[in-house]
């Protein structure tokens, strides 16, 4: 298959991101969201990041404005009729992604590829409630996703070699490298490997091992890693963060994984970072 347009559900940051590359690597995209308001926004965050970029000239005015043109929104998931693959991008919500994938599966073509970019939950399991689970799979991109290099692509248990390379064309076209993930399991790779280090980083600051700022600094010049702990909870939010470890609880069957009391307190006030403008520097 050559893939020329794309469909995207949910324009948040994840899905804002997923749209402003594919318009950048020449695609169709339309972007859809619940409210004409958020589709809206994202349009406007994509145009300021394309924006700072012909400031510094790393992009054409003209490649911004074809770009742009290449991304129309929508509150009709019927808009998504011709797109060959659909990305889910919406909150991480379980049922929410379900009842998606329903409505996305009833308006879409058979032939249409269904990938969620769920960061941790069953791929397996929303392939089954698509009701094609063989041309199902995750596609799962980093945050902030023009910037990160790496997508994850995870076949559930009936993920088709077919829908595979599908998925690997897009992830190409997009200019990102592929991992495979083999076995559908929560967190995939990277996420069963950072949410744990992010809880143990509060669970550090808990225990009053160290100061929010000295664990962010050790980790940013002892590890090398572009940000800290903190500054990635602050990123993502902490109800993200708590989210993602509940699910690890119970799919994995292990308290190991239990958040800790400070980011189920913080995700409760409504502290989520960037997201609510009140993190960890705030707390
Ligand atoms: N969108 C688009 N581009 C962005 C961006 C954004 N939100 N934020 C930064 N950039 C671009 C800038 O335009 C700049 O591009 P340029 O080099 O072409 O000019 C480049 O990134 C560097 O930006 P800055 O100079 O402003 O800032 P930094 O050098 O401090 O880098 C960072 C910012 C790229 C966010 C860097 O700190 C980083 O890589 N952090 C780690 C991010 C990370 O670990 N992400 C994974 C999170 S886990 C995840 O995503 C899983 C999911 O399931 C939630």
């Amino acid at each position: 298959m050559t893939i020329s347009a794309i469909g995207i559900v949910g324009a948040g940051t994840m899905g804002s991101g997923i749209a402003q590359v594919a318009a950048q690597s020449g695609l169709d995209v339309v972007l859809c969201d619940i409210e004409q308001r958020l589709v809206e926004s994202a349009v406007r965050r994509i145009d300021a990041h394309l924006e700072r970029a012909v400031v510094k000239e790393k992009l054409t005015a003209d490649d911004k404005q074809a770009a742009l043109a290449r991304i129309t929104t929508s509150t009709d998931l019927g808009a998504l009729s011709a797109a060959q693959v659909v990305i889910e991008a919406v909150i991480e919500d379980l049922e929410l992604k379900k009842s998606v994938f329903t409505e996305v599966a009833s308006v879409c073509p058979e032939d249409t590829v269904l990938a969620t970019n769920t960061s941790s939950m069953s791929v397996t399991e929303l392939g089954a409630a698509s009701g094609r689970p063989d041309r199902f799979c995750g596609i799962h991109f980093f945050n902030p996703v023009p910037v990160m290099r790496l997508v994850e692509v995870i076949r559930g248990v009936s993920t088709s070699d077919a829908t595979v390379a599908v998925a690997d064309e897009l992830v190409e076209r997009l200019g990102k490298t592929v991992v495979h993930v083999a076995k559908d399991s929560p967190g995939f790779i990277v996420n069963r490997l950072l949410v744990p280090f992010l809880n143990e980083a509060a669970r550090l600051l808990s225990e009053g091992v160290a100061s929010i700022e000295d664990i962010d600094t050790a980790v940013k010049l002892g590890l090398n890693h572009p940000m800290g702990p903190f500054e990635l909870i602050d990123m993502g939010g902490a109800d993200l963060t708590v989210t993602v470890l509940d699910y690890f609880q119970a799919e994995l069957g292990s308290d190991r994984y239990a958040p800790q009391p400070v980011l189920r307190r913080m995700a409760r006030a409504g502290l989520n970072g960037r997201k609510s403008g009140a993190g960890f520097y705030q707390y």
